[in-house]
Formats: structure tokens, sequence, C-alpha cells
């Protein structure tokens, strides 16, 4: 099956064509995907003045990228011929996502009027974009147990198969990635965020600071991160009374982006373990754009092996927002039958 998927939710303008095969419970024909064409046009130095996405920014640029975008993939679209068109409903920004929902409406009437339009929840394609990885040809998954953490979203789930899923729990508040955006604007660094304390933090010591680590060890499967965001803000205001030019120093904005991101990353990994040790999964999943993080990703791994489990997570590019995760979702949800209303949903959730 040939599928177009279209992104909109943030600000990636992104389009992917897969070829997908294979079926929900089969040992021996999983799901299977060969990415034909990707891009993805971000609009990072549009939104980065302002510190962070502004809605009517992204959609004024996905309604200048988009056909630009789909003629790079597509020169000439009648010979594009796709089995389904797919489009992400939510959630993200309603105005961002309505550009994507009515492109692919009109794109889909004027090229491909007999074929099925799908809409895909952005979640289940950080949730399924594991597929991606090699390993899951041959490696036992399943029953596992899956991390999302994205700018919107911290979500842990149990998942017995492709198609039994069951939240475990989320965030209270704040996202992790929004926590790292909003900890690095305390620190002056541009947006987005994550990606710039990740780099400091290399050079940084994450012993520095005795940072918080909320609702580490609470019963549930929730997180909290604004209160981490918090204690960073205030530490950063004490300090400056007595050392007002420290923020001009390297090392000390080097040694807070170290130490906060020991904390939240501390948080995730004692919770996603706890989970995968009560649950006795036999793999842990981690998606989303903060997967991107590679501290994240190699201290989870190195905890999950240490139990015998196997750990997957598509490749950083994939993490952060794309449509080939949404092609994937959108093959998923096929399969299951599983039909949305084609409207953009700001707050659908999983
Ligand atoms: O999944 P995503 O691209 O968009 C949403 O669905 O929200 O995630 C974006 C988030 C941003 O908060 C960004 O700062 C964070 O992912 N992020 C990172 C890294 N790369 C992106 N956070 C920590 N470390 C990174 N390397
Ligand atoms: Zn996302």
């Amino acid at each position: 099956m040939k599928i177009l998927a279209i992104e909109t939710s943030c600000d990636e303008t992104a389009i992917a064509l897969l070829k997908a095969t294979g079926r929900l419970n089969s040992q021996t024909n999983k799901p299977r995907f060969k990415i034909l064409k990707n891009l993805v046009s971000s609009q990072i130095s549009i939104h980065r003045p302002f510190g962070g996405v502004v809605p009517n920014l992204a959609k004024r640029e996905h309604l200048k990228n988009l056909p630009i975008v789909f003629e790079r993939i597509a020169s000439d679209p009648y010979q594009l011929k796709p089995d389904l068109v797919a489009v992400t409903v939510g959630p993200g920004l309603e105005p961002a996502l309505w550009t994507g929902v009515n492109f692919a409406k009109e794109i889909r009437h004027k090229y491909f009027p007999n074929i099925k339009l799908l809409g895909v929840n952005h979640l289940e394609g950080h949730l399924y974009s594991f597929l991606l990885s090699k390993k899951t040809k041959s490696s036992k998954i399943f029953p596992a147990i899956s991390l999302i953490v994205s700018g919107g979203h911290t979500i842990l789930l149990l998942m017995q198969s492709l198609t039994k899923t069951q939240k475990l729990g989320e965030t209270r508040d704040d996202a992790v990635g929004e926590a790292f955006d909003k900890v690095a604007r305390l620190l002056n660094l541009p947006y987005p965020g994550g990606p710039e304390i990740e780099k400091l933090a290399r050079i940084g010591n994450p012993n520095a600071i005795a940072f918080p680590r909320p609702m580490i060890h609470t019963k549930d499967y929730d997180f909290s991160f604004s209160g981490l965001k918090t204690s960073v803000l205030y530490y950063l205001r004490d300090i400056q009374k007595t050392e007002p030019n420290i923020q001009s120093s390297q090392k000390f904005i080097a040694d807070v982006a170290a130490s906060f991101q020991q904390a939240a990353i501390d948080t995730l990994i004692t919770k996603t373990i706890k989970a995968a040790k009560t649950f006795r999964v036999k793999s842990i999943m981690l998606s989303g754009g903060v997967a991107a993080n590679k501290t994240l990703r190699k201290n989870l791994k190195r905890e999950g092996e240490r139990s015998k489990m196997n750990f997957f997570s598509s490749i950083p590019k994939f993490q952060t927002d794309n449509a080939v995760m949404i092609g994937i979702a959108a093959y998923i949800s096929h399969l299951k039958k599983k039909n949305r209303h084609i409207t953009a949903q700001g707050n659908l959730n999983l």
C-alpha cells in the first residue's frame, strides 16, 4: 500500500510517501515500511525571534510551504497514485492543523478523488515510529512500555500488542519538552531549547546543582515538570542577587543545563524502568522530540538492557515531527479499520 502523509500540527511542514506492507498480529509478516519520499520544511528560524511557536505565523508558513513541498514530492501528482492519503488531525495548534487538513482535502479532491483520506493522531505517529527500527523484524517486542516525550506531551503506555495499548500515566502540568524549552529561555538560549540544553549539558556538570525530581517516587506513573522549571528560575534569581554577572559565565550556564537535564531524565528513566519491571515487559520504546536527546536515549537503553529488555527508538530525525510517522500511524489505523473525523482536533489525546 502506498501512503501519502501530511503533517502540520506545529512548526514543521512535512509530507512523505511510504510503501507499507505486513499485518497487525503476524509474527512473520509484521508491518514494514519503505520510505519513498520524505520532506520536512522547518519554520524554526521564523519562530526563533519570538522564543516559541506563534500559531498564526505557523499557519501562514504552512499555507506558503505546503504547495512547495508537495511539488517537490510529486512534480506530476497524477503519477503519484497513492492508495491512501493521511493527514494529522490533532493534537496540535488548531490554525496549523487546519492548513494540513484543508490541503489534504484539496489535493485528494483534485488528484485522487477515489482514494480514502484518513485522519491521524499525531501521538500515534510518535508511538508507532519504533516500527522504523530494523530490529523489529526479528526481536520479541511485546509486551512493551512506551515513553512518549514531546513538546506537548509526556505519556507512559503499556503496549500488549500493536492493537492493545493502555495509558499508565502522563504529565500533570508541563510536558518535558516544554520544560526544556522554558529552562532554555531562562538561560537566554534560542528556541527550540531542547537541543541547545543538550549541547551545553555536554560541557557541564550534571551534579553541580541538586534540582528536584518531582514525583519520581510516587506510586503512580504520572509526571510533573513545572516544579523543576520553577526551581531553576528561583535558583537563577537567588544566585544573581550575590553574583549579578554569573549568567555570562559559560561554565555556569552549562552546569545549570546539565543539572536540569539530569533531573528531568532521572525522573523519566526511573518511572519507565519501574513500569517495565512491574509489567515484566520484553522491551522499552522511546519516542517524541525529546527522544532525540542522546543522554536520555543512552541511559534508558542501558537501564533497560540491564534488566534484559530490548530497546526500540527510531533515529533522531524521525523523533522530531515528520510525516513518515504519520504514514506509519495511518497504516496501523487502516489495518485496525479505524476512522477519524477529518477536522482539526487540537486537544486530541491517546
Ligand atoms: O515531537 P516534537 O518535534 O513536537 C511535538 O510534538 O511537540 O517535540 C519537540 C520538542 C521540543 O520541546 C524540543 O525542545 C524537544 O522536543 N527536543 C529536545 C531535543 N530535540 C528536540 N529535547 C531535548 N533534547 C533534544 N536533543
Ligand atoms: Zn510531535
